[in-house]
């Protein structure tokens, strides 16, 4: 998704969010210019610091930031208080992961 989708809130600026072309960096399509992978919102409390370039430290400004940037909105500080609230609950156990065993490269087949 594009962001910011409104550049011109006062934290593009602050957190310097248009200094990285994002998708458009590698395939040169101005269409791509500041598009970003919306990363998933679990375990957020762990994953600080936000977007794409780590420039904002905590939730509550995270949100703020994107009321602002994506919806062109100023929320009281109640909602964005409730929505951190809820944020906060999507913090659970990690998967097990486990790697996987790739194939051999073909031509290098050794083990
Ligand atoms: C109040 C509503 C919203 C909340 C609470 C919210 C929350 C968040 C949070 C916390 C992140 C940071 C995730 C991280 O860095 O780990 C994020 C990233 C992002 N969100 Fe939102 N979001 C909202 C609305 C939107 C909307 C409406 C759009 C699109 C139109 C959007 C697009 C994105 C994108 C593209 C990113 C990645 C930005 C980057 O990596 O620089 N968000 N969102």
């Amino acid at each position: 998704m594009k962001f910011p989708t409104y550049p011109a809130r006062v934290y593009v600026a602050e957190y310097r969010l248009v200094l990285d072309s994002g998708r458009a960096a590698s395939t040169r399509k101005a269409a791509d210019a500041h598009r970003w992978r919306v990363p998933s919102l679990r375990n957020l409390v762990y994953t600080a610091p936000y977007f794409h370039n780590g420039s904002v430290q905590s939730l509550p400004e995270a949100v703020r930031v994107m009321a602002g940037t994506q919806l062109n909105m100023s929320l009281p500080e109640s909602q964005v208080a409730d929505i951190s609230t809820f944020l906060e609950a999507l913090t659970g156990k990690f998967p097990v992961q486990t790697m996987p065993r790739l194939p051999p490269t073909p031509g290098n087949m050794r083990e």
